[in-house]
């Protein structure tokens, strides 16, 4: 099966109420998870590639690697996308090796940690749109700063953030800002900022409304109910993979992640992309670590991520179930980008 847009993919989601998970790829390993588990549920899938994951596998074969999974799942309809791509150029490259959707985030200037202006956003967020649509590919952009409240979006114990801190209405996403955005962009989806984070160290407790501005996706929503709208960090954070990591040597202070009843809140309230990296990380991380500690002799990379496969695959198919998306990849037929750049 060709590969999938974005707006196809969340077009036909917000038609049947649900959200599909977006997990970043690194290796064939975490593809693998991905997309075994979305075969096992049925499910229409992202795939998403940030531009480190690009430089550590190379892209060519990242891509490569896609297409060909896109051949091995024939029934899944997978979506391609490039995660924060921090320029036009970079986008138009994911364009160029088939990506089938691209993530202009011009919240952050071109460095990826410097909060931008509104105007430099749209400047590029329009630009990237002009040449995506005109390919067919899908453009999310995103507005507001993603960052934790509790610490005003500054760098964290694991190296993510912005540079600088801000005040807590800086870091929210406007509803009016996102409206005029949208308007002036034409993107297919919004990522909004809402109190979440990238990473493990989101919250210090279990979120409640002054760490995770749900109001604010409501408010959003009341403006645009026609705009998919995406959340950024939503790893859970699980205890139990905290735990796994703690028990066999790691040390990771206790933190608190979205509450996964909270990410099926939002899929009522318009958002239909969900990212998720760090609860893979964690989950493969966890079980390579109790493998070396259960196994100190060997040295069998495939026995260290076996486990780690399967626990990936477990919680990718869960995440499936719980935002709705099991039992619609086969009601989907897969428009190809031909068609999909004569729909704009
Ligand atoms: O955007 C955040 C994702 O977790 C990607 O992280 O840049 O380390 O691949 P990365
Ligand atoms: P997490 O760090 O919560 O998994 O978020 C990933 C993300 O938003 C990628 O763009
Ligand atoms: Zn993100």
């Amino acid at each position: 099966m060709a590969l999938a847009t974005l707006r196809q993919l969340l077009d036909q989601a917000a038609a049947h109420d649900y959200g599909i998970p977006a997990f970043n790829i690194t290796n064939l390993e975490t593809l693998l998870a991905v997309l075994r588990a979305a075969e096992r549920t049925d499910s229409p899938v992202i795939v998403q590639a940030s531009q480190s994951a690009r430089k550590y596998a190379d892209d060519i074969l990242l891509s490569a690697m896609v297409k060909a999974a896109a051949e091995r799942f024939p029934k899944v309809p997978i979506c391609l996308h490039q995660d924060h791509g921090s320029s036009p150029d970079m986008c138009r490259s994911a364009i160029d090796l088939g990506f089938t959707s691209v993530m202009m985030d011009g919240s952050l200037e071109a460095d990826g940690k410097t909060p931008a202006s509104f105007d430099y956003n749209v400047a590029v967020t329009a630009k990237t749109v002009a040449f995506a649509h005109a390919a067919g590919v899908s453009v999310e952009g995103e507005i507001g700063v993603l960052g934790s409240l509790e610490t005003g979006g500054g760098e964290q114990e694991d190296g993510h953030g912005i540079v600088g801190t801000l005040e807590r209405e800086a870091l929210l996403t406007d509803p009016q800002q996102a409206f005029d955005f949208v308007a002036a962009t034409g993107v297919d989806a919004l990522a909004v900022a809402i109190g979440t984070s990238h990473g493990a160290y989101k919250f210090s407790r279990k979120p409640t409304g002054d760490l995770l501005a749900m109001d604010v996706i409501a408010a959003i929503h009341a403006r645009l109910p026609d705009t998919h709208l995406v959340m950024h960090g939503a790893s859970t954070v699980p205890e139990e993979l905290q735990e796994l990591i703690n028990a066999n040597g790691g040390n990771i202070p206790r933190t608190y992640g979205v509450p996964l009843e909270e990410v099926e809140n939002s899929i009522r309230m318009g958002v239909r992309k969900i990212n998720i990296d760090t609860d893979l990380r964690m989950a493969l991380t966890g079980s390579a670590r109790e493998y070396l500690t259960e196994n100190p002799a060997s040295f069998d990379i495939r026995g260290m991520m076996k486990s780690g496969l399967a626990r990936m695959e477990t919680l990718c198919a869960e995440r499936f179930e719980r935002f709705g998306a099991a039992g619609h990849g086969a009601r989907i037929d897969v428009l190809s980008l031909e068609e999909m750049a004569r729909l704009y």
